[in-house]
């Protein structure tokens, strides 16, 4: 008798267990999905797969529980995704000994510099509710991304930030259409 009831308070805990990890995921999963079908819906420059794969990958923005945590784990990929363009930039520096693609990326290390601050601030207003500030700062780092392509065409060298910039874009994108949906 005694072994019955262990295993059946046993079997309890687990379906606890299992239905309240199955809750979970499923919220999350309809949060990430539902804003990015949203985003889609209105910005033809994101990828559906694209946005539900970056924000479900990242422990942080999995785990959202609503909009606004969604919206800030956005926000911290795009720096991290800024911070690894700036390294990317350092690595392509150091190989290349041709003075026109030194200045350019030299150019390119200061405008992703200051997206950096940009992205800072965005964050900061972000957090205090402020999505119309957040909004005019994550804009700002589009420009950034551009004029560092710029840098490329003004020395007539080839851009070696295709996929990055990209990348960058597409997810500053979805920063910017996630502080859109706040009224
Ligand atoms: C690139 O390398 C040159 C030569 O080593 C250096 O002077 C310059 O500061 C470097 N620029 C960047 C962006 O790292």
């Amino acid at each position: 008798m005694k072994l019955m009831q262990f295993f059946s308070s046993s079997l309890l805990l687990l379906c606890c267990a299992l239905l309240f990890n199955g809750g979970i995921s499923i919220v999350n999963g309809n949060l990430i999905t539902d804003t990015c079908g949203k985003i889609v819906a209105k910005d033809p420059n994101v990828e559906l797969q694209f946005c539900i794969k970056t924000l479900e990958s990242d422990p942080t923005s999995h785990g959202s529980k609503d909009l606004q945590a969604l919206g800030e784990s956005t926000i911290n990929l795009i720096k991290a995704k800024a911070t690894g363009i700036i390294s990317t930039i350092e690595k392509l520096n150091s190989s290349t000994t041709d003075p026109k693609v030194q200045k350019a990326l030299q150019d390119c290390e200061e405008t992703y510099s200051d997206a950096l601050d940009d992205i800072g601030e965005a964050y900061g207003s972000f957090v205090n509710f402020d999505y119309g500030s957040a909004n005019i700062k994550l804009s700002a780092t589009l420009d950034d991304a551009s004029t560092c392509q710029g840098s490329f065409k003004d020395v007539g060298a080839q851009f070696p930030l295709v996929d990055e910039t990209k990348y960058f874009s597409e997810i500053v994108d979805i920063g910017l259409a996630i502080t859109n949906m706040f009224p």
